[in-house]
C-alpha cells in the first residue's frame, strides 16, 4: 500500500543540515519545516529577533541569527560562525519592487536588487569550504514579472538575471548544486502585506481562474524545495510552481 511505503523510506534529508536565510515566516519557515520532518537540522535567520525566536523554539532549530542578510558584514560573520559544514543553504529573505518608473522609490528599489541579486551572489562566495559537495544553493525568483506590464520594470530584471546566474554558479561551484525556484502567488505573510484588503479577493479570483483551481501555498514550495535538495541530480535549473498562472491566457 502507498501509505506502508511512505512510512518506510527514509527520511529525505537524514543527517543533513539545512540552513534557511529568512526562514522566520512564509517559505522559508514552510521549507524548515518540511526539512526537519525529512530529517535534517535546520539553522534559521531573520531580521525581527522575536519571530525569529519562535520559529527557531517551533522548529527544535540546531541555531538560528538575527541579522539583516544584506548586511555583507554580517552575512560574513553568520558564515563565520557556523559550528560546521552544512548541506543546503535556502534563501527566501527579500520582497519584490513594483512601482512605476515615475513614482520610483529608488532606495526601495535598490533594496530588492540588494536581497534577490546581491545576496545570492554573497552567499555563493561563501558556498566553497560551507556547503558540502553535493549539497545545494537554491534561491528564490518568480514567474509573475515574465510578461512585461507597466510597474514591473524592476522585478522583470531580477526575474530574467537570476536564472542566468543560477546557471553559472552551477559551473563555478561544482560540484555544490545551484537551482532556483521561481513562484507565481504563493499564500505567505508577505502576499497578505503587499495586497492589503484585496488578498481574499485575490485568493478568491486565483482559485477561481488557476488551472489548479486552488491557490499555491508555502507548503506547496516547500516540497519542491526540499526535492531539489534532496534530488542529487538537479543543478543550475529554475522550477517554476505557479498553478498554471503563467499559461492563462493574458488580461
Ligand atoms: N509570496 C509570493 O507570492 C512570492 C512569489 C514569488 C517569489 N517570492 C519570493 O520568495 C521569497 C520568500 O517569500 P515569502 O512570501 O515567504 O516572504 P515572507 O513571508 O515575507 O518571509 C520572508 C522571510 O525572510 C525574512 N527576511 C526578509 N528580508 C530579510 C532580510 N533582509 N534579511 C534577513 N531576513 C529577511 C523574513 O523575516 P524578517 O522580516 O523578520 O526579516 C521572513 O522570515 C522572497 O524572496 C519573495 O520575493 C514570493
Amino acid at each position: 500500500m502507498a501509505t506502508t511505503a511512505a512510512a518506510r523510506r527514509e527520511p529525505a534529508l537524514a543527517g543533513q543540515t539545512v540552513v534557511v536565510i529568512g526562514g522566520s515566516a512564509g517559505i522559508g519557515l514552510e521549507t524548515a519545516r518540511l526539512a526537519r520532518a525529512e530529517g535534517a537540522d535546520v539553522i534559521v535567520t531573520g531580521r525581527d529577533p522575536d519571530r525569529l525566536a519562535r520559529a527557531a523554539g517551533e522548529l527544535g532549530a540546531a541555531g538560528s541569527a538575527a541579522f539583516d542578510a544584506t548586511d555583507p558584514a554580517a552575512l560574513d560573520r553568520f558564515f563565520r560562525e557556523l559550528p560546521g559544514p552544512v548541506d543546503h543553504v535556502m534563501i527566501t529573505a527579500g520582497r519584490p519592487y513594483y512601482g512605476l518608473l515615475a513614482e520610483m522609490d529608488v532606495a526601495e528599489a535598490r533594496r530588492s536588487f540588494d536581497e534577490h541579486m546581491w545576496l545570492p551572489i554573497n552567499v555563493a562566495r561563501h558556498a566553497t569550504g560551507t556547503v558540502r559537495p553535493g549539497g545545494s544553493l537554491l534561491f528564490m525568483g518568480g514567474t509573475g514579472a515574465r510578461r512585461p506590464a507597466p510597474g514591473l520594470v524592476v522585478a522583470a530584471m531580477g526575474t530574467a538575471a537570476l536564472p542566468a546566474m543560477t546557471a553559472g554558479l552551477a559551473l563555478e561551484l561544482a560540484p555544490i548544486r545551484v537551482n532556483i525556484i521561481a513562484a507565481g502567488f504563493v499564500d505567505t505573510p508577505l502576499s497578505a502585506q503587499l495586497l492589503g484588503d484585496r488578498l481574499d479577493e485575490r485568493r478568491a479570483q486565483l482559485a477561481a481562474a488557476l488551472p489548479i483551481r486552488r491557490v499555491v501555498g508555502p507548503a506547496d514550495v516547500a516540497a519542491l524545495a526540499v526535492h531539489l535538495m534532496a534530488n542529487t541530480a538537479l543543478t543550475g535549473a529554475t522550477y517554476d510552481i505557479d498553478g498554471g498562472q503563467q499559461v492563462l491566457p493574458a488580461g
